[in-house]
């Protein structure tokens, strides 16, 4: 297929778009550089530098002729969006809108949707499968649903079908190491322990040590950039052979303590990386884990790489290049 990577130099675009050239697609990218890299495009992909807000733009750059779009390019710092929620609602909300316009004023046919588990909000039960009610507690979250309620009415009244995947914690890196870009100014906990153990900030803050967990900090459902890749082609294949949408979790269904990763971090990296307890961070469910079953019974959907010991080394293998 002819596939448009929208964010495609982005972190997960970038891992998303690699997966797709290796199963043997035709890959452009669409990007603006905003928090993308210009390392993390590939000699075989096509790059249109472009803002989604830039409607006439971007159409004219999807009359090229796609089959698919994949939708990543949205702004996803959770705090910053409770701040600014002006920011998320023009770029999340108004730049999708453009997107879905130029899509079915173009003759695209299908799009896959990094939707996110901040969908959900603080879980009514766990684990959290599809059914859950959506309840998100972050304006950030809120920008995944009303994207989702619009993803809906363009299929029904365009025919334009789609995938929505509820990302759980996103990590990890490159199996094979073909991305090597380091996120600017990382807030999640992974690269942050990896910054932390290269030198690059003093210490690793933890955001609270009395949940009501076993040992007292947040525990997390921590994905693998590759299987989420994988969820994605695994999705385009799914919609386009059924001719029918979805929206499905992408999670690993292990839960991991803030404690047990900084562990596993000190363990695989060999650095006595540095760490302090610090108070709550507003809106922190104390546990998150998915359930995957959908997942898996759809798209023969499983995550493969994400033990910890994988999810660490291989962000270590981009850090450590950096000491
Ligand atoms: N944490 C720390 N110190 C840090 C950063 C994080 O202790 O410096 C803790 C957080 O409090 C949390 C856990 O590590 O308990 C994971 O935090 P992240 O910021 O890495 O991820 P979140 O769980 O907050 O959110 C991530 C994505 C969201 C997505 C959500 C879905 O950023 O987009 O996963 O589960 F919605």
């Amino acid at each position: 297929m002819r596939i448009l990577v929208i964010g495609g130099a982005g972190y997960i675009g970038s891992h998303a778009a690699r997966e797709f050239l290796d199963q043997g697609h035709e890959v452009t990218v669409y990007d603006n550089f905003s928090s993308g890299l210009k390392e993390n495009i590939f000699p075989e992909e096509k790059l249109i530098e472009g803002d989604i807000m830039d409607y006439p733009f971007l159409l004219e750059s999807m009359k090229q002729g796609f089959d698919a779009i994949i939708l990543l390019a949205a702004f996803k710092a959770v705090g910053e969006s409770m701040i600014q929620p002006e920011k998320y609602a023009v770029n999340n909300i108004s730049g999708t809108i453009n997107i879905l316009n130029a899509a079915v004023n173009s003759g695209v046919k299908y799009i896959i949707f990094s939707s996110s588990a901040a969908v959900y909000g603080e879980p009514q039960y766990l684990p959290i499968d599809e059914k859950h009610p959506l309840n998100p507690e972050n304006f950030y979250g809120f920008t995944k649903v009303e994207i989702e309620r619009l993803l809906g009415w363009y299929d029904r009244l365009k025919n334009l079908r789609f995938a929505s995947l509820r990302y759980f914690n996103a990590c990890g890196y490159d199996v094979k190491g073909r991305v090597t870009g380091r996120e600017k100014n990382p807030a999640n906990l992974i690269p942050v322990i990896m910054e932390a153990a290269c030198g690059m900030r003093q210490e690793v803050c933890i955001f609270g040590n009395d949940y009501d967990t076993p040992d007292g900090t947040c525990i997390r459902d921590y994905i693998h950039v590759n299987d989420l890749a994988g969820g994605h082609a695994a999705a385009l294949d799914y919609i386009s052979r059924n001719d029918k949408s979805i929206t499905v979790n992408l999670g690993s269904e292990t839960g991991l303590s803030v404690l047990q990763i900084v562990d596993y971090a000190r363990k695989v990296t060999g650095v006595n990386i540095p760490s302090r307890i610090d108070g709550r961070r507003a809106g922190d469910p104390a546990r998150l884990t998915a359930s995957a079953r959908y997942a898996l019974d759809t798209l023969g959907w499983k995550a493969q790489y994400s033990d910890p010991e994988t999810l660490i080394r291989t962000s270590w293998n981009v850090y450590r290049k950096h000491i």
